[in-house]
Formats: structure tokens, sequence, C-alpha cells
């Protein structure tokens, strides 16, 4: 793909502020102003789009909600990637339809990975008549336009193109944290495992240049954020489809460069693809987080294999091996998929042979999910559900005594805690986490530490959680 093909253009950047200017002085009409309800699904890449959605209708005059009943406009972001998040949903999606008849001017849009599955956007089209808009990940910029025939024409706005995929630069953002910023520096996947409907949904890799992701970072930093967390399916494959010369190491050494930023994260990164030269950035630079999402899928080779893994659980421990030897503080996590078609039992056996002996800090575990058109798919299960429950039971109770003892160890220890905020259960308590991404609640401490760096004791563990106190400088 030529980059000019998959950059929007600046003109057509310009013609969705038109529109969002159109919106926004049918808004300022209005008697009072007008709400947004934006529900996002999925991962963070899906929550960094939502907060490009916000920018949009913060700009075009929306002010936002946090229930449906006092919304004029509802938009979902869906996720594809397992059958419970689409069934969510369909579920709430028709749960609107009495909103809908109640008050008829309410707008109803729908986006995301969910609507770029051509079954998917027909089903909604077909069935789902309540809703105004339909667009996919790769019209997101367009939901200015999309909104302004709705309230032009009072006529339902669709736009879901199968594409390559593009990347819009310079659209309106409106962040959700204050702290923490995500940054995406690429879109999509080429990597194919056989179990993933995301390289469908999501298009093919393409990376932000490096300037405006550095523009982007510096942004962040001068409106105060202190951490950023930089996203993409595959970071690893970061510059592989540009003319300019770098990958992530290079782009993460130019993101340390930018003042006011204190940590950098990133996710995610292969087992197949991640390398010696990224082990040596993160250990040789103070910014870059001492933790690494690392996704292992499962611990059978026979298994890694029919996934498309490409590397077997012996290449995967040899990585966490280097990486330890080089970081030996280094906080991993990762995720485990139970019950892919042809795991038996005994290929489960692997997967806890393997975190019994790498002993990640905590892990994302999903039971196997059949998505329609992914070569997965297609293959005959060898387990039966109830046996995959038992098997995703057990794998939980493994890594939930694995997670419970490497806390424990934390106690008495002092860690650095970048405050995020008051906690929601407790007044007198603040939360916070540590470089690994442990989340820290701090007794006894006042919301004006947020955003900054403190010192705490920790007095206590759980296995999701630490708990501690400032300790004076
Ligand atoms: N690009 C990232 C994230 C992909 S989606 C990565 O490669 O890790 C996040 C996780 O969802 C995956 O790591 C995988 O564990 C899980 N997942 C993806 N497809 C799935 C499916 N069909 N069923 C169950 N879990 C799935
Ligand atoms: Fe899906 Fe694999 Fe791409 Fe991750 S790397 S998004 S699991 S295809
Ligand atoms: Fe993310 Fe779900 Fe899409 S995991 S990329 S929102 S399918």
């Amino acid at each position: 793909m030529k980059r000019e093909d998959v950059i929007v253009s600046e003109a057509q950047i310009l013609e969705q502020k038109e529109f969002i200017n159109k919106i926004r002085t049918i808004n300022v009409a209005r008697s009072s102003k007008p709400m947004a309800y934006v529900v996002t699904y999925g991962c963070q890449q899906n929550e960094n789009d939502s907060e490009r959605i916000r920018g949009m209708l913060c700009e075009a005059g929306y002010d936002f909600c946090n229930d449906a009943k006092d919304a004029d406009i509802i938009i979902y972001n869906t996720c594809a990637v397992r059958e419970h998040a689409e069934l969510k949903v369909y579920g709430n999606l028709g749960a609107l339809k009495a909103l809908k008849r109640k008050k008829p001017e309410l707008i109803i849009g729908v986006c995301g990975c969910m609507m770029q599955q051509e079954h998917v956007a027909k089903r909604i089209k077909q069935k789902y008549t309540h809703v105004d808009i339909i667009f996919g990940t790769h019209t997101l910029y367009t939901l200015p336009q999309l909104i302004y025939n709705v309230l032009d024409t009072h006529e339902r706005s669709i736009n879901v193109i199968d594409a390559h995929g593009y990347i819009a630069e310079d659209m309106p953002i409106r962040r959700e944290g204050d702290v923490l910023a995500y940054v995406s520096v690429m879109y999509g996947c080429n990597n194919f495992c056989s179990y993933c409907i995301v390289p469908y949904v999501r298009g093919r890799e393409r990376s932000r240049s490096c300037e405006d992701i550095i523009r982007e970072v510096r942004e962040v930093a001068s409106e105060g954020y202190k951490e950023v967390m930089l996203l993409g399916q595959n970071v690893n494959s970061y510059g592989n489809d540009l003319d300019e010369e770098i990958d992530f190491s290079d782009l993460l050494v130019r993101v340390c460069e930018v003042e006011g930023i204190e940590r950098i994260r990133f996710m995610t990164s292969h087992p197949k693809d991640f390398n010696e030269k990224l082990i040596e950035t993160i250990a040789s630079n103070k910014k870059i987080c001492n933790q690494l999402h690392l996704p292992l899928q499962a611990g059978s080779d026979d298994v890694l294999l029919k996934m498309n893994r490409k590397y077997t659980s012996g290449d995967y421990i040899k990585k966490v091996q280097a990486v330890r030897k080089r970081i030996p503080d280094i906080t991993l996590t990762t995720d485990i998929i139970v019950g892919f078609p042809t795991e038996t039992n005994e290929d489960f056996e692997k997967t806890i042979d393997v975190l019994k002996e790498v002993r990640f800090d905590s892990i994302y575990s999903f039971i196997y999910s059949k998505r329609t058109g992914t070569p997965a798919a297609k293959l005959e299960m060898a387990l039966d559900d109830a046996q995959i429950h038992k098997n995703f039971d057990r794998l939980l109770e493994v890594q939930n005594e694995i997670s419970k003892q490497i806390n424990d160890s934390y106690i008495g220890r002092i860690c650095d805690v970048l405050v995020e905020g008051r906690s929601k259960t407790d007044d007198n308590v603040v939360s916070g986490r540590t470089e690994g991404g442990k989340i820290v609640h701090i007794k006894d401490a006042d919301e004006s530490l947020k955003g900054k760096i403190v010192r705490v004791k920790i007095t206590a563990a759980k296995t999701w959680f630490l708990t501690g106190e400032i300790v004076p400088n």
C-alpha cells in the first residue's frame, strides 16, 4: 500500500470538521445542551477510538452523561473478539428500542469491530431498525458527517467499508483519564492467529509516523499527563510499513525524550517479534516501565502451531529468561486461551506447566470463542464445554495462588507509586500503580497527590492489589 492511500487527506479531515461546525450550529440553537452517552466494549484500542468519538461530539456541542435515559445521542463502540462481548451489545441495543419509542429524536449509533463483520452489520440493519447510524473501524473519522445526515434528513446513515485501513490524524480527542494517556502508535494486525477476528475487523498493519506520535505525546505532556501507554495490536511490528528507518525500540527512545512524561508503557508485544534490542531499550531507559505483557495463549506446541503463533513454549520461556536476566524485577503478564478446538487435557496440562515455570504476576484468561470466518472455526472441538470450564477454573486456581504469593513478597518493600486518583470505595484512600503496573491503595492519603509519584511502603497484599502507606522522603 502506498502511504498516500493510507493517510486520510487533510481535505477529508477538514470536510469532517465542517460537519462538526454544522452540528454545533444546530446544537447551540437548542434550549439546553444535548447529551451524549458513549459506551465502549473491548480493548484499549477501542477505548482510544471512543476518546476520539467523544472529542468529535464535544466539539459538535454535546455534553456527556452516564445514563442512556438522559442522552440525545448514544454510541456503542463494539468488540468482536469473543461471542460474549457481541451478545452483550445485542442485548443492550434491544433494550434501547423502548427508549427510542419514547424519545423519537434520540440518535442511536453503533460502531467498532463488530460492524466490520458483514453478517453483523446486516443483522443490525435488518433487525435493529431503531439504530440510526452504523459505521466501522475504518470510517470512524466520518462520524460528524453521519450525525449531520441524520439531523438533516432524519434517515439512517450507514458507512461500513471493507478496507486495508486508514490513519486519520488531527481528529479531536477527549481523554478519559488525566494521569495516563493512551497513544496509538499503529493500527491493524497482520498476524492472523487462527482463532482471532482482529485482523479481519481492524485491517492491515499501518504505523503512524514517528513525528505524529511525538507531537501527540508532547501535547499530552503539556496538558499535564505523566504517563503514556503506547498502543498497537503488535507493537513490535512498528515501522515495518514506513519508509523511515525506525523500529519500536527507536520510537520508545524518542518518546523518552519528551519532557514531563515520567512513565511509558506499551502493549501488546508478540513473543515471535519480541527481541534483544527491545529488552536493552527497556533496561536502559528509566522512563520505560519494567512491565511486559507477553501473550502466551497456550503451553502446548501442537496447539501453538494450530494457533499460527509461530513460536514454541520453549522459545517463549527462553525470551522470558532473557528478559529476566537483564531486568530481574520485570512484572510479567500474559493472555491464555482455554479450550482452543484441538486442545486436549494433555495439551492443557502444558499450559499449567508453563504457568508454574514462568510464574506470571497475573494473567488474562479466556475461554475459546468460535469466530465466524477464522480458520479455527472449521476445526472440530476435542473437549466438551463442561471439561473446558473445569480446565478454566483450574487455570485460575493455579494462577491466583501464584499471583498471591508474588504479591505477598511485596509486603515490607518500598515502591514508587504514581497516584491516579481517589479510590472508588473509600474517601480516605487514593490509588495508583507501581512501575510494574500493580495497583496500590494508599491509606490516609489526600487526592492532591494525584499525578505525583510517591514512595509507599507495602503493608498488605491481595491477589489483585497491594495496600500501603506513604513513606516520607
Ligand atoms: N493483539 C493482542 C490482543 C488481541 S485480543 C495480542 O495479540 O495479544 C486479546 C486477547 O483475546 C488475545 O491475546 C487472546 O488471548 C484473546 N482472544 C482472541 N481471540 C479469541 C477467541 N476467539 N476466543 C477467546 N479468546 C480470544
Ligand atoms: Fe489477534 Fe494474533 Fe493479531 Fe493479536 S497478534 S490481534 S491475537 S491475530
Ligand atoms: Fe479490540 Fe475487540 Fe476490536 S479486542 S481490536 S475491540 S475486536
